[in-house]
C-alpha cells in the first residue's frame, strides 16, 4: 500500500478551509477553521477520512459486517454506521457503559442508519476491558453463526490504518495553504484516541510540510499524552517501516491536556459558552465533548499569552455535532437557553 494514498471514495474532499472573520477580529489572531465536520455521509466528521481505508480494506476480505466500539455517543460508531449503509453492509456496535437507555444523539441516528446497538452494564468483578473483549467476541461469534463475515474497526478508527486518513489530510491542508497564501500556520485538534493528531504529526514531518501541530486532549490520559504519543509512534513507525522515515522524541509532541476538565464527555459550563461563542459569532456548531472542548482550549490559549496574536491559527472542526442532542448536554444547554425562548 502506497502512504498517504486516498482511494477514491465517499468523501467529499477537500474539506473548506474558511477564515472566522469575527473570531479573528475579536482575538486578534489570524483564525481559521477547516470543516472536516462536512465530510458527508451520516453527518460527517473527522472519522470518514480513517473508515476510508477500513472499508477498502474490509471489501479486499470480503467482509458483510463492520463491527466496532466506543462510548455509547460514539460518533465513530455513527460513522461506521454510515460508511456500512453506504456500501451495502452491516453494522454492529458494542459499548461497556451503564447507559439510561435514552436513544438519542449518534444513538438514534446509528439505529436509523440500521446498526445494531449494543450496550452491556458494566459488572462487579471484571474491568471493563476484559468485560468488553468477551462481548466483542460473543458478538463476533453469533453474527459468524448467522453466516456473517466480521470486520473489527478499532476504536475511534486509530490504528496504523486508521491514521492515514489524517495522513491525507494534512497534505490537503499544505496545499490549501498554498494556494491561499497562508502565512505558517499553527493547527489544533482534539485529541481523543489519538489517531487524528498521529496522522497529521506523521503527515506533516514525513512529507517535511511547514506547519506546526497541537493537540489538545479532552480526556485526561493514564499517562503524559507525550510518552503515550511517543509510544503511539513508534508503533506506527514498526508498522510502515521505512515509508515513515522520520524519528521524534517526546519533545516533539505537543498535546495539551489543560482543559479536559477531568472527564470525559462531561458537561462544563465554560466549554457550553465557547459553543455559544462560535455558534452566534460565525453560525458553526460545535459539540460539547470534542470540539466545544478543543475550541475553549484554543480561547484559553489565546487570553493567557500562549497563542501569540498575530499567529495563524487553524483548528480542525472534526465533527460531533449529534452530542449536543444527548443527556445531559440537551439539559444543560435548554437550561442556559431558556432565556430568549417565549411561548405566549
Ligand atoms: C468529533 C470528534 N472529534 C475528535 C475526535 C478525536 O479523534 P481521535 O480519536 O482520532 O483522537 C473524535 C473521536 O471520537 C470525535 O468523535
Amino acid at each position: 500500500m502506497t502512504l498517504g494514498y486516498s482511494k477514491d471514495g465517499f468523501l467529499k474532499l477537500p474539506t473548506p478551509l474558511e477564515r472566522l472573520e469575527g473570531i479573528s477580529r475579536d482575538t486578534g489572531v489570524d483564525f481559521w477553521i477547516k470543516r472536516d465536520d462536512l465530510t458527508d455521509p451520516g453527518m460527517g466528521g473527522n472519522k470518514l477520512r480513517k473508515l476510508e481505508y477500513f472499508i477498502h480494506d474490509a471489501l479486499d476480505k470480503k467482509s458483510t459486517l463492520l463491527l466496532t466500539t466506543g462510548a455509547p455517543q460514539t460518533n465513530h460508531g455513527r460513522l461506521t454506521a454510515a460508511v456500512a449503509a453506504k456500501y451495502g453492509m452491516k453494522c454492529a456496535i458494542v459499548s461497556i457503559a451503564d447507559h439510561s437507555g435514552e436513544i438519542s444523539g449518534n444513538i438514534l441516528l446509528d439505529r436509523m442508519m440500521g446498526a445494531e446497538v449494543f450496550i452491556k452494564r458494566p459488572e462487579p468483578g471484571i474491568s471493563d476491558g476484559s468485560l468488553l473483549s468477551e462481548t466483542l467476541a460473543k458478538i463476533t461469534r453469533d453474527y459468524e453463526n448467522q453466516g456473517e463475515k466480521v470486520y473489527f474497526v478499532p476504536m475511534g478508527g486509530s490504528s496504523e490504518l486508521g491514521i492515514l486518513g489524517y495522513y491525507d489530510c494534512a497534505k490537503e491542508l499544505a496545499l490549501q495553504i498554498k494556494n491561499k497564501s497562508i502565512n505558517v500556520p499553527k493547527i489544533f485538534c482534539a485529541v481523543g484516541s489519538m489517531g487524528t493528531y498521529m496522522g497529521l504529526f506523521c503527515g506533516i514531518k514525513n512529507e517535511n510540510i511547514q506547519m506546526d501541530l497541537t493537540g489538545i486532549a479532552i480526556a485526561p490520559f493514564p499517562s503524559e499524552p507525550a510518552v503515550w504519543a511517543r509510544r503511539y509512534f513508534k508503533k506506527i513507525k514498526g508498522f510502515y517501516g521505512n515509508r515513515i522515515n522520520i524519528s521524534a522524541s517526546e519533545k516533539d509532541f505537543d498535546i495539551n491536556h489543560d482543559w479536559t476538565y477531568g472527564a470525559y464527555n462531561n458537561p462544563v459550563s465554560e466549554v457550553r459558552e465557547a459553543i455559544y461563542y462560535m455558534a452566534r459569532r460565525e453560525a458553526i456548531i460545535l459539540d460539547p465533548c470534542y470540539t466545544g472542548k478543543t475550541f475553549n482550549g484554543i480561547l484559553k490559549m489565546i487570553d493567557s499569552g500562549l497563542i501569540d496574536k498575530n499567529q495563524t491559527v487553524i483548528f480542525i472542526h472534526t465533527g460531533g455535532n449529534p452530542g449536543i442532542n444527548s443527556l445531559p448536554h440537551r439539559a444543560e444547554m435548554e437550561s442556559d437557553l431558556k432565556a430568549g425562548f417565549k411561548i405566549f
